[in-house]
């Protein structure tokens, strides 16, 4: 099985943002991952439906839209409007019910995601696995980029495989935060089948196509 790569635009520099995606979608990129931020469910501000409709104008690949904001319900339509191809919301933000809110996603025509942070079991997932096309789990704490991957959340993604499999779910299995050619393979080698990097694609000296190519060969090295 291919594993994906997200870059996620957090980390890239705003000033190119138009640039720096087509850069992505060259280096082999499969995902651009957005991360919307409200400044309440976690502590920092980012973007919204316009700049997801600025990307969209400027990539074919599908829009992995990572909403970090409280009550996702009443924005939905305005992330769907602006071109995302899969939205993700999390379980500890839902003020309504998970298994409405993801089946609403479906029934606007996109994916649905659903994410946990560190702290919240895999177990909280069990009744929804089978409405969801993307499972998220978070490796670091949202709210920032450039954080270091927990190491324990690699255990839970091997959890998460295997309670997907009992369940014969076949939605992708993300890891977001703090993903690196170093730790890269030993996620997908737990089960994870999406990579979100943000600051290991478009931090450092390296072009984001050099550094796209060493996740890529880092991965390689567990799936051979
Ligand atoms: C963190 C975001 C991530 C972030 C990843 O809250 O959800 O998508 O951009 O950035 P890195 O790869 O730098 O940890
Ligand atoms: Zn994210």
């Amino acid at each position: 099985m291919r594993i994906k790569l997200a870059p996620s635009i957090l980390s890239a520099d705003f000033a190119r943002l138009g640039e720096q995606v087509r850069a992505a979608e060259e280096a082999g990129a499969d995902y651009i991952h957005v991360d919307i931020m409200d400044g309440h469910f976690v502590p920092n501000l980012t973007m919204g439906p316009g700049v997801v409709g600025a990307v969209r104008r400027v990539t074919s690949l599908p829009l992995d839209v990572h909403l970090m904001i409280e009550s996702p319900d009443s924005l939905l339509s305005s992330f769907v409007e602006s071109g995302a191809s899969t939205i993700t919301v999390h379980q500890e933000a839902c003020n309504v019910h998970l298994h409405y809110l993801l089946s609403k996603i479906r029934d606007m025509g996109v994916r649905a995601g659903v994410a946990v942070n560190p702290s919240t079991p895999i177990a909280v997932l069990e009744e929804v696995l089978g409405l969801a096309d993307l499972v998220l789990v978070m490796t670091v704490n949202p709210g920032f980029g450039g954080q270091k991957m927990i190491p324990a959340t690699i255990e839970k993604v091997r959890r998460l495989a295997s309670l997907m499999s009992a369940q014969g779910s076949r939605a992708e299995i993300e890891v977001d935060g703090g993903i690196t050619p170093e730790n890269a393979g030993g996620l997908v080698a737990a089960g994870a089948q999406v990579l979100v990097a943000g600051s290991s694609v478009f931090n450092g000296q390296a072009s984001v196509a050099e550094n796209v190519a060493a996740l890529r060969r880092a991965i390689e090295a567990y799936t051979c």
